[in-house]
């Protein structure tokens, strides 16, 4: 038997190298291969505290630039472990060839926001790509000792589940993939990781981040019972534009490196993160540069539009630090930033919320771990650029010791009539309709924007439930969507996207209060009461989100 880890991006490779070096064999699944995964899209950095740039940085100081940028929300525990760890994985990088930015052999650390100190380790802006083409590297040398099973192109169809007593935790024995090209449909048994990433299809060309990251696996997961936590948590990064087909991200190391946003107000430049927060500026959280932003392009006195001011930064620095964001501006919107302002709007990069997991990455069923961007750990109310990468390679690592351990406690006896009646069906789920993505997509959109009210998140919640009872009237008397793919002719993935919809707008109804990325007009404090992750979870087709200390344990 074997850890079989689904998703290819950098939680899952570091996943899968962590398993090999112990000997543990593993599956890795992927819809696309690694070299597509959206954590090659990774621009600007990875933190660690390695102290490069004498500013007398340390672990501590990253641990509380991490937890008050979360607005407290995340495990500090788990924070404290990442960040103590976090230097030595910069160094296990660097060893690996990862081509930093180094002077006299020293890795230069830039600026990023939030942060009070130089931690952001770098390769121009394309970090993810040098990350991704050294752990795939390294992923290829167990892959030839038969430690590693790659299996591209293959689609996560079911996870395989049994109850183990009446009272007991729901168990994962293993789970059901099928062959994109050829619909073959494979079993595999064991324990199971998922690292499938953020849920960018429920905004399919809204997100920073690719669209092939559907959120398919994490309605599935969601319909199935697991437990997700703070999925109202949506991070908006400052500097976007828009292209064809998704949103692109201009990297916060262009302000890392002295960018300045201003609007015009009385037709003259107002630098206003500048003038309303002396001390971080330009580089406060991104929650605060977002809704600023919203601010002052909402403001009457104000022109409506925000630009990035690159003009001033020296020529070295764009063409040592920064030339391919240079390249893309000039590319997508035909200006050169070294000459021209970039006219940007903030637009959705992250999900904080998901999969909820403990500080072993354990979710909520055994034998189930999570990793990466499709978990809900170390960001809380709002994440730090450059948390996630180093988030999803320490995630993957401490997945991947929790599923080597369970490994030996899996029964390996997977509930055979599900996975082989599933199997002998021969063709995969169809996909959400265009149509019911950009209907779910607008109605989340409108909701949970930057700035949030009761009304439109019940609004919306009216919809959803209506688009759900419209389906449930087309599959019959099925109340329980855990069985949907076997029974019913309706779209399985339509309505487990529904569910996980629901559950993002029931969270941010939940949460009466003003956290991180969070903010709700209605209530603009952020309250003590609420310093606790939200959970949500599916029962039968049922959609529940509250506090965590108002809910039965796990
Ligand atoms: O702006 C950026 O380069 C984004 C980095 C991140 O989200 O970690």
């Amino acid at each position: 038997m074997k850890v079989n880890i689904i998703g290819a991006g950098l939680a899952g490779l570091s996943a899968a190298i962590t398993l090999a070096k112990k000997g543990i064999p593993c599956n890795l699944v992927s819809l696309l291969p690694s070299e597509r995964a959206q954590s090659v899209l990774a621009e600007g950095g990875i933190n660690g505290a390695l102290n490069t740039m004498g500013e007398g940085d340390t672990p501590a100081e990253h641990f509380e630039d991490t937890i008050r940028a979360g607005v407290y929300l995340a495990d500090e525990n788990a924070v404290r472990n990442l960040t103590e760890q976090a230097p030595e994985i910069l160094r296990e990088l660097r060893d690996l060839g990862v081509p930093f930015h180094l002077e006299n052999e020293r890795i230069i650390q830039r600026n990023f926001g939030g942060q009070k100190k130089k931690r952001t380790a770098y390769a121009r802006s394309s970090t993810g790509k040098v990350l991704m083409t050294a752990l795939i590297d390294e992923t290829r040398k167990y892959e030839v000792r038969g430690l590693v099973t790659r299996y591209p192109h293959h689609e996560l169809e079911d996870l395989l589940t049994e109850e183990l007593s009446a009272n007991s935790k729901s168990s994962c024995c293993g789970a059901l993939i099928r062959d994109h090209y050829t619909e073959e449909a494979i079993v595999l048994q064991g324990p199971v990781i998922l690292a499938t990433g953020g849920m960018n299809g429920l905004f399919p060309g809204e997100t920073t981040g690719t669209v092939t990251n559907s959120s398919d696996a994490a309605a599935l997961v969601f319909s199935k019972g697991v437990r997700f936590s703070n999925l109202e948590m949506i991070q908006y990064h400052p500097t976007t534009i828009r292209i064809p087909g998704k949103r692109c991200l201009i990297s916060e190391a262009a302000r890392g490196e002295g960018g300045r946003l201003f609007t015009l107000r009385g037709g003259n430049p107002w630098y206003f993160m500048e003038e309303k927060y002396p001390e971080l500026g330009n580089l406060m959280p991104r929650d605060v540069v977002s809704r600023e932003m919203y601010f002052v392009a909402h403001d009457p006195n104000c022109c409506g539009q925000v630009w990035l001011d690159l003009r001033h930064l020296a020529g070295e620095t764009w063409r040592k630090k920064l030339p391919d964001l240079r390249e893309e501006v000039i590319h997508y919107l035909g200006i050169d930033p070294a000459k021209t302002p970039v006219p940007v709007e903030p637009g959705i990069h992250y999900f904080m919320g998901g999969i909820d997991v403990d500080i072993s990455h354990r979710t909520s069923f055994r034998n189930l771990f999570a990793a990466g961007e499709c978990c809900s750990q170390y960001h809380g109310a709002n994440r730090l650029g450059g948390n996630s990468t180093m988030g999803a390679i320490y995630g993957g690592k401490v997945a991947a010791q929790s599923a080597a351990k369970a490994l030996a406690e899996c029964s390996g006896k997977i509930s055979g009539m599900q996975a082989q009646q599933t199997v002998k069906e021969g063709k995969g789920l169809v996909p959400v309709s265009e149509e019911a993505a950009q209907q779910i997509s607008k109605l989340l959109l409108g909701a949970l924007g930057i700035v949030r009210t009761e009304a439109d998140l019940e609004a919306a919640i009216g919809e959803i439930d209506r688009m759900l009872s419209g389906r449930k009237d087309r599959s019959g008397d099925c109340t329980d969507f855990r069985e949907l793919p076997a029974a019913h002719s309706s779209n399985p993935k339509e309505l487990r996207r529904l569910l996980l919809a629901k559950a993002l707008l029931l969270s941010a109804s939940c949460r009466k209060e003003s956290r991180g990325a969070h903010y709700r007009s209605d209530y603009p404090e952020t309250e003590d009461d609420f310093r606790t992750k939200m959970i949500s979870y599916a029962a039968g087709a049922e959609v529940f989100a509250a506090p965590e200390q108002e809910l039965p344990p796990g």
